[in-house]
């Protein structure tokens, strides 16, 4: 069985280590752009066999939060292209995560000071964190979403498609769609936020169609062997529920697995709280999601993710639970996390303080073994 540190190809990807950076939004992109120092924070991290950025939309339609990176005009991606070739010299790998939040989103973020798209006008119980009149940071309850017409989604597709592509034209090695805690493609997919009567509503195949309409049309852009998706089955981030997830994401696997897609990644059980932390009348059979996904002919690799340690990560990857493990807090205290577990090092300590916005301290500053 390979360990940790063998090497892993996963579609065009080859990652050099079954070390995954997970993705992490930290607010530091003034005007949707990220700015030099995010190379830098990229860079110091490249030894992870891949990196997965922080969330990146798509539009300014899928923005939801004050200061995080686009990926739809021009500046924007000369912001990722100094990160991509950044990383590429330190000889790392890195995907961009896709990003539309869907409800998750305020008034004041939105073109035009309109409301927030959903599937459903349903608000979410949830916050976000925007600049306030006096340019303030400040944590706000979401605005109420109007439900998307039928005729939108074909847009919102090709918004998908159109930042794939300028994704790889920005240098990135491929894409993670992300269909997680709570974010549009989520919120089809759940039937607490989508109330829809048409045919993105209601069944399980209804309410994964539009999760299916998205990965076609990113697959038919770049490929699917530089396509990921991330999802999230039972975590409440975002106020997402759904009283039975075993049935709908067995049926997103069977969605997934003839794309031919390079990763599969999973965030098992709350994100960032309990891995057995469930929805529905059942533990969540994290196997016989990955047993669905590969008998309907799914390849791809399966990373998890989740408050995953060394001694966990061992096991996952040993037992065949998982082809790679994801770590998202350790990797921003830990610029050379790969090393540390490889030599059993004691970790840096996370500052939560710095984790969303701010400058270099708590992002470019936290020290290696060297
Ligand atoms: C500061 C912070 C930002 C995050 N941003 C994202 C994000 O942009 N996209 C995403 O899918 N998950 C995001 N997450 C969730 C992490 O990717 C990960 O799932 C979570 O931290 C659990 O993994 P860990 O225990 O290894 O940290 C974020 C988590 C934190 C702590």
């Amino acid at each position: 069985m390979p360990t940790l540190f063998d090497p892993l190809t996963a579609g065009a990807l080859s990652l050099a280590n079954r070390v995954v950076m997970a993705p992490l939004t930290r607010n530091r992109s003034p005007n949707a752009i990220p700015p030099p120092r995010t190379a830098l924070y990229y860079a110091q991290r490249a030894t992870a066999g891949l990196l997965v950025t922080e969330a990146t939309a798509i539009t300014q339609q899928g923005q939801g939060y004050a200061d995080v990176p686009g990926l739809y005009a021009p500046e924007q991606l000369e912001g990722w292209r100094r990160v991509t070739d950044a990383v590429h010299a330190e000889g790392g790998r890195i995907v961009v995560q896709l990003w539309h939040v869907g409800r998750i989103s305020h008034t004041s973020l939105q073109p035009d000071g309109q409301a927030p798209v959903a599937p459903s006008a349903i608000a979410a119980r949830s916050k976000t964190f925007i600049h306030d009149a006096d340019g303030n940071g400040a944590f706000v309850d979401t605005s109420t979403p109007r439900a998307l017409e039928l005729d939108e989604l074909p847009g919102i597709v090709e918004d998908y498609r159109r930042a794939a592509r300028a994704a790889i034209d920005a240098g990135f090695d491929g894409v993670e769609v992300h269909a997680a805690n709570g974010y549009l493609i989520d919120q089809f997919l759940r039937s607490g936020s989508n109330a829809r009567t048409d045919a993105y509503g209601g069944s399980i195949e209804n309410r994964a169609r539009f999760l299916g309409d998205v990965m076609r049309a990113v697959v038919e852009e770049i490929g699917g062997d530089r396509t990921g998706i991330r999802i999230s089955p039972v975590t409440p981030a975002n106020d997402a529920y759904d009283p039975d997830p075993q049935p709908l994401f067995a049926h997103v696997a069977e969605v997934l697995a003839p794309l031919d897609l390079a990763f599969v990644h999973i965030i098992e059980g709350a994100t960032g709280g309990e891995r057995d932390y469930t929805q529905g009348d059942a533990p969540f059979d994290y196997a016989a999601l990955k047993a669905t996904y590969a008998q309907a002919g799914g390849r791809g690799a399966w990373i998890v993710n989740n408050d995953y340690d060394k001694s966990d990560a061992e096991a996952a990857i040993g037992s065949g639970h998982a082809d790679a493990v994801a770590f998202g807090r350790p990797f921003i205290a830990n610029p050379d996390l790969v090393r540390r577990l490889r030599e059993d090092a004691p970790l840096n300590t996370l500052d939560q303080a710095t984790l969303y916005g701010g400058g270099d301290a708590g992002y470019t500053d936290y020290p290696t073994l060297d």
